[in-house]
């Protein structure tokens, strides 16, 4: 058994792993070859490949190239340990990784079946995808404006995306929506790539800045709120991109549905509640950019924790899942 891959930003074929380098994005479409599961690791954590589900994709895509070319269970085990601790937050990570490590070491012949379940997790999530596209869509009424938060769309997973999922789904069902793409600085996943992907698709969309979007909404122009996550706490705490909690608290202010969009596979019932879930802190420079004084002190955390409280649904590809309580 043979594997290959194609998604819109990750591809394997004949043993070689292709990335599309998304800090190149929007302006030069650049795919960068990962050799080794060292080189992937790099790759992960300067987020030439990010978004929950497809780090944990492109980890297991590297056990897999490990495993194609020769490598035993130990030097897998190896690798394994090294990739999972690329990026703390999302679940999907660790998940993915356990999950491949669990299946070769059930068997006979490791190597085919590790790649058996490699392939069988990127066609999971084009399916997830397409669920819980499928879901949030019908929620959406004619005419309206979604705000969206950094990116989670077809080069943060394998297929279509989550809450950006939603978002073409229901352009495609000609629904007349308009799409308001938040910035997401520091490392600008809104302002990048959500709106080069918005732009393919040809959905109508303005980008803003992120400290626009108390002003809009007070204006009443926005509609829903539709973000991604990198972890569901079991209490429905969810961890998501840094200003995700800011989006919440100030939508709630305005009364404006709150929608969390995510496969179960970003759900994590051995985690009690927000406050279990490591927060990534990133490099200073990101923040600095290019215009900060060189030693300005910086904190720089990649993710916050919005409380269940302040969700209105989450919508899975089971359905839609509407809070209950307070
Ligand atoms: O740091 P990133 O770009 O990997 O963060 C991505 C997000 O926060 C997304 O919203 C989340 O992973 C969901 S992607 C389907």
């Amino acid at each position: 058994m043979t594997l290959t891959i194609q998604t819109s930003a990750i591809q394997y074929k004949d043993k070689v792993i292709q990335v599309l380098d998304q800090q190149r994005l929007p302006h030069d479409e650049v795919w960068v070859i990962s050799t080794t599961p060292e080189e992937m690791v790099e790759i992960i954590c300067s987020l030439k490949v990010r978004g929950a589900p497809l780090i944990g994709m492109a980890a297991i895509l590297s056990l897999a190239q490990l495993a194609e070319n020769g490598a035993d269970m130990s030097e897998i085990r190896l690798a394994a340990q090294k990739l999972k601790q690329a990026r703390p937050t999302a679940v999907n990570l660790a998940v993915y990784i356990d999950r491949v490590i669990h299946a070769a070491a059930q068997a006979d012949d490791y190597r085919a079946e590790m790649i058996k379940a490699v392939q069988a997790i990127f066609d999971e999530d084009v399916q997830l995808c397409a669920r819980v596209s499928e879901a949030g869509a019908r929620l959406i009424q004619e005419g309206e404006t979604l705000l969206t938060y950094c990116n989670t769309g077809s080069l943060a997973t394998a297929g279509n995306g989550t809450a950006l999922g939603v978002i073409k789904r229901a352009y495609e069902l000609d629904k007349a929506i308009r799409v308001i793409a938040c910035e997401t600085r520091p490392v600008l996943q809104g302002g990048r790539l959500t709106t080069w992907e918005l732009m393919k698709a040809q959905i109508p969309h303005t980008l803003i800045c992120d400290n626009m979007v108390g002003h809009l909404m007070s204006l009443g122009k926005i509609d829903r709120v539709l973000v991604g996550a990198d972890r569901i706490a079991a209490n429905g705490d969810v961890a998501n991109k840094i200003g995700t909690y800011s989006l919440a608290v100030l939508a709630q202010f305005h009364g404006i549905p709150f929608h969390v969009v995510a496969p179960y596979t970003t759900i994590d019932l051995h985690c009690p509640s927000g406050d279990c879930i490591v927060i990534e802190e990133r490099p200073a420079q990101e923040v600095r950019g290019g215009w900060s004084p060189a030693e300005t002190p910086v904190y720089n955390p990649a993710f916050d924790v919005t409380p269940a409280r302040l969700v209105t649904s989450y919508i899975l590809d089971s359905g839609v899942v509407k809070r209950v309580g307070p």
